[in-house]
């Protein structure tokens, strides 16, 4: 009787490899990187914009001065249109990227963080957009 319970236990085993349980079926699929997102999972960095990322830099950093009533009053930075502005005809790129203690550094009391720097510059390169 033991025998014939090992037997068909053995016999189970044995029929349970069958055929279609290739390597290739337990393998699992080859992911395929589709062209231009050579990262599969990680969405493209999105468009800097104003809107989302670059008013918050600029309300904390510049508008204390830069709005009416205001030392520099006469060039307010409180809106899209009057920073995207500034950035095409007052060289607000150029002044954001001296060193502190330079002439013509904004904000006047000194270089702000790199990481906000690099935001606003990429800002530009994105296309000035709004949202
Ligand atoms: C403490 C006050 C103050 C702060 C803060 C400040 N500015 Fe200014 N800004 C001025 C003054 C005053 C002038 C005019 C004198 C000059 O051109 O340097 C000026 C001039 C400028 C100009 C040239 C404007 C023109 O029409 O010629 C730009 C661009 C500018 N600032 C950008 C910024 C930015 C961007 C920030 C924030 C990152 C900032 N400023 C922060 C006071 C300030």
């Amino acid at each position: 009787m033991k025998k014939l319970i090992a037997f068909t236990i053995l016999l189970a085993a044995l029929s349970s490899c069958s055929d279609s349980d290739t390597y290739q079926d337990i393998e699992p699929p080859v992911t395929v990187t589709p062209p231009g997102n050579e990262t599969p999972g990680t969405d493209p960095p999105a468009a800097i914009s104003y809107s989302k990322n670059v008013k918050s830099i600029i309300d904390a950093n510049c508008i204390g001065c830069h709005q009416s009533g205001r030392s520099a009053g006469f060039r307010p930075l409180t809106t899209y249109a009057e920073v995207k502005a500034a950035v095409e005809n007052a060289g607000l790129l150029g002044r954001i990227q001296l060193q502190t203690g330079q002439q013509g550094i904004m904000p006047q009391a000194g270089r702000m963080a790199q990481a906000n720097i690099d935001i606003i510059v990429k800002w530009n390169t994105d296309g000035l957009k709004e949202n």
